[in-house]
């Protein structure tokens, strides 16, 4: 027997423990292995029952993630024959899980006759989140052991469910309690099923999982989902194979999940939002930090300025269970921040999402305060004030005056210097960039800004604490926007310029959003405040001096008062939310471009996409070469999470990749020649995509 398997008899039960850390990810090796012991068993005479367990953390995570996209994943045994045999056994098979029970993990417990779970277990089908659906059996047994209204619910959310959920929906028969050996409980409950001669399987609970559903039900799940689905595979096709699992026998339904998992497997956007999860992890390792570091505790944060910024920031903090100070200089200005935290709780509740109990507890987490003094204490500061150099200074002074030692000073700049911010201070050490993305305390993405002399301990601690409040965390280094900024400013630019040249601004947004952006750019600048683009502008002015041409109409709307959404007119009208196209924008542009010199014409979607695009991974590349961002992976997860790119286009630098880097490079010298002085002056190619393309090479990466 390998070491991935730990096999042993006790009495006339066999214990076969998965054993292959860190996860017992499924794969190839893992499931020959189980298959040897599983025969092992049933060709033991002596063996009368079996009990299936994981060693570690985890029961399983499911499939090994990394053999998809390659022929190791269906590798001989693949994992749904296995399991197709374990269900079959002749005596009974009991799943003892710990820890996780995720995708094929949990397909293997469903195959087992019998389940039983601890109740810190979880257990989940999270594949359409990494574009696949559950793909050895799950689809089909699932439906037929809890129904398929929550079966279906399970597979297209991915959501985990706890132990004590999976009791309720029938999912596991008997809870452990944590701290109770588990494998001891599950050998028991395999004794019992042999006293009482229990069958090996039983009768699934449903024999028609729709059973009571209405006949539209898969329609209607569907129609209610089709906007959050637009574009993706991977949840239409689950829902096929679940509807399967109604329509006919086991055989015929496992058969037709095949077809629709290796449809899935073999799609492009499984393929990115692999990537993407790998990305996650990846980003997480730094040069420079090694993974043993001894952190930092942060048990209590504080946060300068009460704004929608630091209000979101504080709300992220006692979202996770960490108290909060939250420092203002004006009562009126704390006690409207302090309101508008409660006021976004109160909303949640109101949506089902928090009780009264938790608003409250959460509240109780932040205090607000008027002095300095009140944060001696903290463990982490972060500053959160007007996006001015002179002023973050000068609260960094302050910060560098009243705090302990070994405090973590942190600011929530999007663009400034974190090294001039640092070197005001006397522990530059102690200082890192820590840009949260409006809503703090609803958006993913965490940019870490590791300023020159930012220690290791510093950024490892930072790191952790994203994790603990659920962020995903990308480490930049310093420069004017940091990854994600610095990569909107030229992708911004193409959009204002070409609704100069002809384009209107719902073309150019329509191009981004069928491309699956949750957001066209100008749509974003309206939302975010024409008034702020103006200012990040107007701080800028002499670096983008020799050409500002294309923000002309952006000046033009903030010289109008026409800041957006909250003016009910920018880039569009607005009547409440619903934005409507405006002709006077369209008349304002063919005026600028005329003094502009800028000759209109109809300008097609292909040109916009690759113009945007282009420019948006031209930067992206130019900030790999230049050691800002580390890797390419962590610039798909800025603009994945930050900018609304859509995951299953695996971020921009995974969409150049499979467009093609050498399309790109093309593109960009294309539009250098097309476009005039302006083509010269802006579509410069980025020195390393022109060494990836002559080398040949397919993947972003430095060179
Ligand atoms: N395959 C391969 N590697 C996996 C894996 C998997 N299913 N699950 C986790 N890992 C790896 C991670 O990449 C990471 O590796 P590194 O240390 O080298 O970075 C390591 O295991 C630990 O993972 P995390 O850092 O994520 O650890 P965690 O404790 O925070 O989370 C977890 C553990 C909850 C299991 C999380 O890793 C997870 O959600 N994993 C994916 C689960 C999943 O999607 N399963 C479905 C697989 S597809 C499938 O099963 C198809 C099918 O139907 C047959």
């Amino acid at each position: 027997m390998t070491t991935l398997i730990d096999y042993r008899l006790d009495g006339q039960v066999a214990l076969i423990g998965l054993d292959r850390p860190p996860v017992n990810a499924l794969g190839q090796p893992l499931r020959a292995a189980l298959a040897e012991a599983f025969e092992q068993a049933i060709g033991d005479a002596q063996v009368c029952a079996l009990v299936i367990y994981g060693q570690g953390r985890a029961f399983s995570a499911g499939a090994d993630i990394s053999e998809f996209g390659s022929p190791a994943a269906f590798a001989t045994p693949d994992l749904a024959s296995l399991l197709s045999r374990l269900a079959d056994s002749p005596k009974p098979v009991v799943a003892a899980i710990a820890g996780v029970a995720l995708g094929g993990g949990l397909e293997t417990a469903l195959a087992c006759g019998y389940r039983i779970g601890t109740a810190s277990a979880t257990l989940g089908l999270p594949e359409t989140r990494i574009g696949l659906l559950p793909g050895a059996g799950g689809t089909q047994r699932l439906p037929r052991l809890i129904g398929a209204e929550a079966a279906l619910e399970m597979i297209l959310s991915g959501e985990s469910v706890s132990a004590s959920q999976a009791l309720a929906l029938g999912l596991i028969d008997r809870l452990v309690a944590d701290g109770d050996d588990v494998l001891a409980a599950a050998t028991d409950f395999a004794r019992t099923l042999l006293d009482e001669s229990a069958p090996a399987q039983r009768a699934w609970r449903y024999s028609d999982p729709a059973q009571g559903l209405p006949a539209s039900f898969f329609e209607d799940y569907a129609a209610a989902r089709s906007r959050r689905w637009k574009g993706q595979l991977a949840p239409v096709l689950a829902l096929e194979a679940v509807r399967a699992a109604c329509a006919g026998s086991l055989e015929e339904g496992l058969a037709r999940e095949q077809v629709l998992f290796k449809q899935v497997e073999s799609s492009a956007q499984s393929a990115a939002l692999r990537h993407q999860f790998f990305a996650q992890r990846e980003a997480l390792k730094i040069s420079g930090v090694s993974k043993d570091i001894a952190l930092r505790p942060v048990d209590h944060v504080a946060v300068i300025g009460a704004g929608t910024m630091g209000g979101g920031i504080a709300m992220n903090f006692a979202n996770a269970g960490i108290p909060v100070t939250l420092l203002e200089l004006k009562g009126e200005a704390l006690d409207r921040g302090l309101m508008h935290i409660r006021k976004n709780y109160e909303s949640s509740v109101k949506r089902g999402k928090l009780t009264v109990q938790q608003l409250e507890a959460r509240m109780a987490l932040i205090t607000g305060t008027l002095e300095y003094a009140d944060i001696a204490n903290v463990d982490l500061v972060i500053e959160a004030v007007f996006e001015s150099l002179a002023i973050k200074q000068s609260v960094f002074c302050t910060l560098d005056k009243v705090c302990k030692a070994g405090v973590i000073l942190a600011t929530n700049t999007s663009t400034l210097d974190v090294d001039l911010i640092a070197a005001v201070t006397r522990r530059p050490q102690d200082v890192i960039g820590l840009h949260f993305f409006s809503p703090a305390n609803i958006m993913k993405l965490l940019e870490v800004v590791r300023g020159r002399e930012t220690s290791a301990q510093v950024l490892a601690t930072t790191l952790h604490l994203a994790r603990r409040t659920d962020k995903i965390a990308v480490v930049s280094g310093v420069c004017f926007g940091f990854i994600g900024n610095r990569m909107l400013e030229p992708y911004a630019r193409e959009a204002h310029r070409l609704v100069l040249e002809g384009a209107t601004p719902a073309q150019v947004d329509g191009v981004l959003t069928e491309l699956g952006l949750a957001m066209g750019v100008l749509s974003m600048y309206d939302l975010a405040g024409i008034d702020v683009g103006y200012l990040v502008r107007e701080s800028r002015r002499e670096a983008i001096a020799h050409d500002a041409s294309y923000f002309k109409l952006a000046d033009e709307l903030y010289a109008h008062g026409h800041y957006g959404q909250k003016t009910g007119r920018g880039f569009y009208r607005y009547e409440g939310r619903e934005r409507i196209e405006d002709y006077e924008v369209v008349a304002c542009s063919e005026v600028l471009a005329n003094e502009l010199g800028i000759a209109r014409r109809v300008i097609s979607n292909d040109e916009i996409h690759d113009r945007c695009l282009f420019m948006l991974i031209n930067e992206g590349v130019q900030l790999l070469d230049e050691g800002i961002a580390e890797r390419s992976g962590d610039i798909d997860l800025v603009w994945i999470n930050g900018y609304g790119f859509p995951a299953w286009l695996g971020g921009p630098m995974h969409y150049a990749e499979q467009m093609g880097l050498s399309r790109v490079l093309a593109g960009i010298e294309h539009y250098r020649e097309q476009l005039g002085d302006y083509g010269q002056m802006w579509f410069q190619a980025a020195p390393l995509l022109q060494r990836l393309v002559a080398a040949h090479q397919t993947r972003i990466q430095r060179l």
